[in-house]
């Protein structure tokens, strides 16, 4: 046990190196049975943590945070620097980090030292601001840094407010002024930052959207100043004001050649990334370039930049953006539109793709799992997928590239949804056969027969289904492989939006459409009554049954996984069926329920398929088949 505040800290970093070195030792290792003992040895050293660190936080903070203990200047300075450096690791949940901010800020207000505008610094970038109350929570506020981070969470800020729109109103003034005063800031200076003042922009559009509730000459403050602030920022700017403004149009217009030539003149290395693509890409828009000739100006500019990007840089957010993981995912999708617009037959157009495809893929591959900027990896490649996975025109390649990105994040989740699928398919096969009338909607048919001849069709909708579902966890990775600690109300109020993220990116892709609706509706109850997303009604859609077998499956798993979960050892299954069984009818469709029940080499299968010899079995070949 850790003895002082410093040493926990310490202890937590070697905990987390600890559950990262196995989980390589697992992708090394190639023979079954001491693969097995590793697997083993992983969680129950991840169970084993999650209740140690719980406690050791407890045992050493609660003295403070609940007033037995008083803070010195050099407790209370360990406090904040525990927090500020281990921030990304995530150490603290949201509800403990703000006691800790609130303590600080209590105790440097009677002492009046410096930390305190640090850690309110720290509470901001973290949202701890939003379990804090009165001057710290303006306070915080008004010095962030972070603002961009806060922009990202406005939707948060909508939900927490959501019967006071006054104080709702309130934040986002507060923001809005913040970033309004960036960008004075950054105008008014002698030479503008380019990067900065697109930064200013593209934050302030995705405030855009709440423009009513401010004045109107405040936007135009923002707007006319665009005349002096330089060819590239008012060409970036342009491109990121949403629903661009027509005086605006007129500005970018005649300017942007002159951009275009400018940056071109200079050498590859030194030209500013995203001006030069959207240049580039503006050109063609603007009938100046044909897609073949875009095509190659992209790529021979893609394969120029080698610089690699420093993934375990702890300062991440200031590298430049000048990096070949930049440049892929910033050129890769205006390619595959060009490819898209080329005047060559379909075939080609095809090879072309899937070649694009192979060299991103390729390149995903080297990027390592755990890294310091897990949270930038997240979104980075979020976006590439809903970028990309539109323009994939067959269906198995669809799927092979959804699981290069959730393996590059999550094998968790990789596991997870085999598994689901696995169990799923299991259970079809018999339902089918012995249930065929619950199926006729999925088919839009009344005919039964037909059923029973579409069966394999339906298998491999269900299993494809059930292999997607989760696909938008990837956007938030760094919140599901959070292993040793409880998740806070904040991640969990993320987790919630999965099953939409999941939706949103198999809308894209004509092949993976009909699972889209199945994913949505993997967390809402079987009456309707509870679970999220809110808005999705699963009890009109006509994939309602499979729903409601991916519903039964999902949880089937999870309650089960002696492996993967840290909060709760897995049950045995029949426990598990025990408490399907109480909730059939409210939470699970009773007849799938009822009919797992009743049928007993059924059950006997998920009871292997669930057990610890059955899942190590299936994650030792998962492992090889896709480390
Ligand atoms: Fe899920
Ligand atoms: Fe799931």
């Amino acid at each position: 046990m850790a003895g002082t505040i410093p040493e926990l800290y310490a202890e937590y970093r070697k905990r987390l190196e600890d559950v990262d070195r196995i989980e390589k030792e697992l992708l090394r290792t190639n023979e079954q049975s001491s693969w097995n003992a590793c697997l083993i040895r992983k969680s129950e050293l991840v169970r084993d943590y999650y209740s140690k660190t719980e406690q050791d936080l407890n045992n050493l903070i609660n003295p403070y945070l609940y007033g037995s203990s008083p803070l010195d200047d050099k407790t209370a300075m360990e406090l904040f620097e525990g927090a500020s450096e281990y921030y990304n690791s995530a150490m603290y949940d949201d509800v403990m980090e703000s006691q800790i901010f609130k303590l600080l800020w209590e105790y440097y207000q009677s002492t009046g030292n410096e930390y305190m505008e640090r850690a309110c610094r720290c509470a901001f970038s973290n949202n701890a601001f939003l379990n804090v109350e009165g001057r710290l929570r303006k306070y915080a506020i008004e010095q962030a840094e972070w603002v961009s981070g806060y922009i990202d969470r406005i939707d948060y800020l909508r939900k927490m407010h959501q019967d006071d729109d006054e104080a709702f109103y309130a934040d986002v003034r507060r923001v809005f002024d913040t970033l309004h005063g960036q960008y004075e800031m950054e105008r008014s200076r002698f030479e503008p930052n380019v990067n900065r003042m697109i930064g200013c922009f593209n934050n302030l559009s995705k405030i855009r959207k709440y423009r009513r509730l401010f004045p109107d000459e405040i936007w135009e403050t923002l707007e006319k100043p665009l005349n002096e602030v330089g060819t590239d920022v008012m060409f970036m700017a342009a491109l990121h004001w949403e629903a661009v403004d027509v005086q605006l149009k007129e500005i970018i217009g005649p300017a942007y050649p002159i951009g275009f030539i400018e940056q071109t003149k200079l050498p590859v290395e030194q030209r500013d990334m995203k001006v030069y693509v959207g240049y580039i890409v503006y050109a063609f828009y603007s009938g100046l370039l044909k897609p073949e000739q875009t095509f190659t100006l992209l790529r021979s500019y893609s394969r120029t930049i080698t610089k690699e990007y420093d993934f375990n840089d702890p300062n991440w957010y200031e590298q430049p953006d000048d990096s070949r993981f930049a440049v892929i995912t910033t050129t890769t999708k205006p390619m595959f539109e060009m490819i898209d617009e080329f005047s060559c037959d379909d075939d080609k157009k095809k090879r072309m793709k899937a070649e694009l495809l192979y060299e991103v893929k390729t390149y995903i591959e080297t990027i390592p799992r755990e890294c310091a900027c897990k949270e930038y990896l997240d979104q980075a490649l979020y976006h590439l997928l809903y970028d990309l996975i539109g323009y994939i025109d067959i269906l198995e390649v669809a799927i092979e590239f959804i699981d290069s990105m959730v393996i590059s994040r999550q094998m968790a989740t990789l596991i997870h949804t085999v598994m689901t699928g696995e169990l799923s398919k299991t259970i079809l096969d018999r339902l089918i056969d012995a249930h065929p009338e619950l199926f006729t909607t999925v088919l839009e048919t009344e005919d039964l027969r037909e059923v029973a001849a579409r069966k394999e069709e339906l298998m491999t909708l269900m299993y494809n289904a059930a292999r997607c579902h989760d696909i938008g966890k990837i956007l938030i990775a760094n919140i599901i492989n959070t292993q040793i600690r409880r998740l806070s109300d904040m991640e969990y109020s993320y987790i919630k939006y999965h099953p939409k993220w999941s939706y949103e990116i198999l809308m894209r892709n004509p092949h993976l459409q009909n699972y889209a609706e199945i994913a949505l509706g993997h967390h809402r109850s079987y009456d309707g009554n509870s679970g999220y997303p809110k808005f999705f009604d699963n009890r009109t859609s006509r994939y309602r049954i499979l729903i409601d077998l991916l519903t039964v499956c999902d949880c089937m798993d999870a309650a089960t996984d002696v492996f993967g979960r840290n909060y709760a050892r897995g049950k045995r299954f029949s426990a598990v069926l025990a408490e399907f069984r109480k909730a059939a009818g409210t939470h699970y469709n009773p007849k799938i329920i009822s009919f797992i029940e009743q049928d007993e080499e059924l059950r006997k299968k998920l009871e292997n398929m669930t057990s610890e010899e059955g899942r190590s079995d299936l994650y030792y070949h998962i492992y090889r088949k896709y480390r």
